[in-house]
């Protein structure tokens, strides 16, 4: 029978994240477009853990005091440390959340936002089949540079971590590096952190200290070794690069494991949240923000922008076209090239083919938008709704000068800047009558020609 234990998670949120040069905290910084806490959160939530204690900065206390903090609604306690003296000072500040709790602590720190509900849960059970009273993730790299180095005794079970600044330069030559995240049981946590000395170059109370106490106090300490794509830590904005790459890359695999084409893979962005249907193509360098869902058997052609967007099925998008917040297309709309769309809707079989702005607006079912159509939605101070009938043919150059409503199947000629409402069926046309005069270009040109003539001859 496999052993079990109740867990609990404390999620160090606190740091300053220095090496950011940021004026946004560290672990609020988005990767996939989800805030790295989040992510951290997120992975932790799979494990149902019985306390979920997350320990947070000065500058998120407001924040987690209303309960805004990204994914905060699985927490179910938080801390403020207040002064920042190093991560095993963070950890102590769930003391008194955690003190009484039993089983064993997962500590996790909000800046590895890679690590998985997976790749947690089999550390934790194997720590627990193990009989270890600490365990700490590591992984081998040869770019060291920034963790900390775990020395390990003739077993092959950690004895102390070394961080970088205090490091022998023997042991900086060392390549397995601690991953961040340890699992120590309860009922001895609070008392090693109890004893933390900040006799370092960072002049903190180090987590990782914890180790070696363990070590002195002859507890049972465990290394698992994990894949560095699970531990990667963000402390730089090339270290974010790094981690939002490898969750691009996740994404993608588990779309085009679903069933969708994506032709030039390492150019699409996708967002966390993203969903794509089985037999939909995405064409090169289309770029997804928050709340994008995309039917079966879609066209995002190249370039494409989308956000908030919910798509329905056989719909073709692009190239170049925009899908801003609440934009919902239904089966078969077509929507081409620097075609824009913001909070509205087009029924099924809807067009709008180019160089169109369909916002705050509602398209009947095949109803034809030509080319440089414009839904003109917003006065300077309201934004106003515009209503297209089914069937309704809007001609090129049109400015719908919103509150508008369309009837269905009513025309509208090429360049009328329509300000009433039209009715079904009917015609409306704005535009100034045409005057033609026939041969009078080449006089028009001659008289041109004459006026130059006496500028550049009479002078003055
Ligand atoms: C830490 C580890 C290092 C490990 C690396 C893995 C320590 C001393 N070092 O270094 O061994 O290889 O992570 O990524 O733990 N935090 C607080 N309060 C503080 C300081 C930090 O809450 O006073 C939080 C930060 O918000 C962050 C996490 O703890 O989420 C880790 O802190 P960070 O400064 O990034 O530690 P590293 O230098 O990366
Ligand atoms: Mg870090």
């Amino acid at each position: 029978m496999a052993a079990s234990a109740p867990l609990n998670v404390v999620i160090l949120a606190a740091g300053k994240g220095t090496r950011m040069r940021s004026a946004r905290p560290k672990v609020l910084h988005e990767a996939a477009g989800l805030p790295l806490l989040a992510w951290v959160i997120r992975a932790a939530q799979g494990l149902k853990p019985e306390h979920l204690h997350l320990v947070v900065g000065p500058e998120t206390e407001t924040d987690a005091a209303q309960g805004t903090l990204p994914g905060q609604d699985a927490v179910t306690s938080w801390s403020v440390q207040a002064e920042r003296k190093g991560t095993g000072h963070a950890v102590a500040q769930a003391k008194d959340a955690l003190q009484g709790a039993t089983g064993y602590t997962l500590v996790l720190y909000a800046d590895t936002p890679l690590v998985t509900t997976q790749a947690l849960a089999e550390l934790v059970a194997d720590t627990l089949a193990d009989g270890a009273d600490l365990a700490l993730s590591t992984f081998e790299t040869g770019q060291p540079a920034g963790y900390g180095r775990v020395i390990l005794d003739a077993e092959g079970r950690p004895s102390a971590i070394v961080e970088e600044r205090d490091a022998t330069a023997e042991q900086r030559a060392l390549t397995l590096c601690n991953g961040g995240l340890m699992l120590v049981r309860n009922a001895v946590l609070f008392d090693l952190l109890g004893q933390l000395r900040a006799d370092n170059a960072a002049g903190e109370l180090y987590m990782t200290d914890v180790v070696a106490l363990a070590r002195e106090a002859g507890l049972k300490t465990r290394a698992a070794e994990l894949e560095q794509a699970l531990l990667a830590g963000v402390n730089s904005r090339a270290d974010l690069a790094a981690v939002e790459a490898q969750l691009q890359q996740r994404l993608r695999a588990a779309v085009m494991e679903a069933g969708v084409t994506l032709i030039a893979p390492e150019t699409v962005t996708l967002c966390h949240d993203t969903v794509i249907g089985a037999d939909t193509v995405v064409e090169p360098n289309v770029f997804f923000g928050p709340g994008v869902s995309i039917g079966t058997g879609c066209r995002l052609r190249a370039g494409s922008y989308f956000e908030g967007a919910s798509v329905g099925e056989g719909v073709i998008i692009g190239p170049m076209a925009r899908l801003r917040e609440g934009s919902q297309l239904d089966q078969g709309v077509k929507v081409g090239n620097f075609v824009e769309i913001k909070k509205a809707h087009l029924a099924a079989g809807a067009k709008a083919p180019h160089l169109t702005y369909v916002g705050d607006a509602k398209v009947g079912e095949r109803a034809n938008l030509g080319a440089g159509t414009i839904t003109c939605n917003y006065d300077g101070v309201n934004k106003h709704q515009t209503t297209i009938g089914p069937g309704a043919f809007i001609g090129s150059n049109a400015a719908l000068v919103a509150p508008v409503s369309i009837g269905a199947g009513a025309i509208v000629g090429a360049c009328s800047t329509v300000t009433e409402d039209v009715a079904d069926d009917a015609i409306i046309t704005t535009r100034a009558p045409a005057r033609l005069k026939a041969g009078a270009a080449e006089r028009y040109r001659n008289r041109l020609r004459q006026l130059k003539a006496r500028r550049e001859n009479g002078g003055g």
